[in-house]
């Protein structure tokens, strides 16, 4: 099997890949990564020696043609993910998310793939006060980076409907684990608590989300890239839906740190209240998360203290 993975230089590209090594052995693995600001080689040092790598943005049809015509797989990790970076500059979204996407669909359909997973999200849904939602429901993004993801979603329906590509979109809750850059909340609170600094939450902490620890969505992906209907949309939840301030303090009382740490900011705008999906469609296909919150943070906490690189200078 001859498998490229994009953003395997990020956090769950590179998480993935490691499933990969231990799950198939014989897979001939390719790292495509542009290396942005959240794309770091340290990511994948350690495992350098097992696959290939190439730095190249998806959207650079030309190359990518030339890396992936002998690819049997491709799983498209790649994406600008920030959704306060969003607010503040829409175009790298836009660019990556969809034109970059475009440049990759573009290659995928030459190149004779048995399969292509596009990772999504379930912020494509948007905000959900009560209930949650399933893979036949309305997109409704309310932020750059959502509605970027959920035009790409829609643009990886047309090539299969148009051009009869082999793909399905898995759509994942939030994940936490190691290798994440600490712009997001659990690394944040992680390395500011580990090096004294305050913590800052937006709106109180009130926010809900669902959190999976990104082993748990890695395995997902496996099962959807193998069992997957082509054209069909898997939801992948945590089940472990969680206020952000519930969150902090949870982290804060595995490093037994004070709560005082934590500093109330002003939310960020159009900040979505709640998102929540089922996942009966992955389930029966045979995936189940094999991590509870408690342990999985606890796993979490004690990566990002063996890691000195994740800690030092890269504090937000
Ligand atoms: N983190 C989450 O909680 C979460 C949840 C659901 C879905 N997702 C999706 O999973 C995917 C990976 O997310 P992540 O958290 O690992 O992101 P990340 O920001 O940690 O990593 C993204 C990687 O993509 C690379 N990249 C960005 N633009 C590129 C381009 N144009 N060409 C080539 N490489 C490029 C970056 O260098 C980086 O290595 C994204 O598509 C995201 O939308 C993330």
């Amino acid at each position: 099997m001859n498998i490229i993975v994009t953003g395997g230089c990020g956090f769950i590209g590179t998480n993935f890949v490691r499933v990969l090594l231990n799950n198939e052995p014989g897979a001939d693995i390719t790292i495509i990564d542009k290396l942005t600001y959240a794309g770091k080689l340290e990511h994948i040092k350690d495992i350098r020696s097992k696959i290939k790598f190439s730095r190249c943005d998806i959207g650079n049809k030309k190359e990518i043609e030339k890396i992936i015509k002998d690819a049997d797989i491709v799983v498209n990790f790649a994406a600008e993910t920030h959704v306060d970076k969003s607010i503040i500059n829409p175009l790298s979204f836009l660019k990556s998310n969809i034109f970059g996407l475009y440049g990759l669909l573009e290659a995928a359909r030459k190149a004779d793939l048995k399969r292509f997973v596009q990772i999504s999200t379930d912020e494509v849904y948007g905000s959900k006060n009560s209930g949650s939602f399933n893979e036949d429901d309305m997109l409704k993004p309310s932020n750059p980076y959502s509605a970027t993801k959920a035009a790409g979603d829609h643009l990886v329906y047309s090539y299969v409907n148009t051009y009869g590509l082999n793909a399905i979109v898995t759509r994942c809750t939030n994940n936490y684990g190691p290798y994440q850059n600490p712009e997001k909340l659990i690394p944040k609170a992680i390395v500011r608590a580990l090096t004294n600094k305050p913590i800052p939450v937006y709106a109180r902490g009130r926010n809900v989300r669902d959190w999976i620890y990104v082993e748990d969505h890695c395995r997902a992906v496996m099962t959807a890239l193998k069992k997957g209907k082509k054209g069909e949309t898997y939801n992948i939840a945590g089940e472990n839906e969680k206020p952000n301030i519930e969150i902090v303090k949870m982290i804060l009382d595995i490093l037994g740190k004070s709560t005082d740490l934590i500093k109330f900011v002003e939310d960020r705008p159009g900040h979505d209240f709640r998102y929540s999906i089922e996942c009966k469609k992955i389930k029966k296909l045979g995936w189940k998360r094999k991590y509870g919150l408690k342990d999985g943070l606890r796993k979490t906490v004690d990566w990002y203290q063996k890691n000195a690189f994740a800690v030092s200078g890269r504090i937000k």
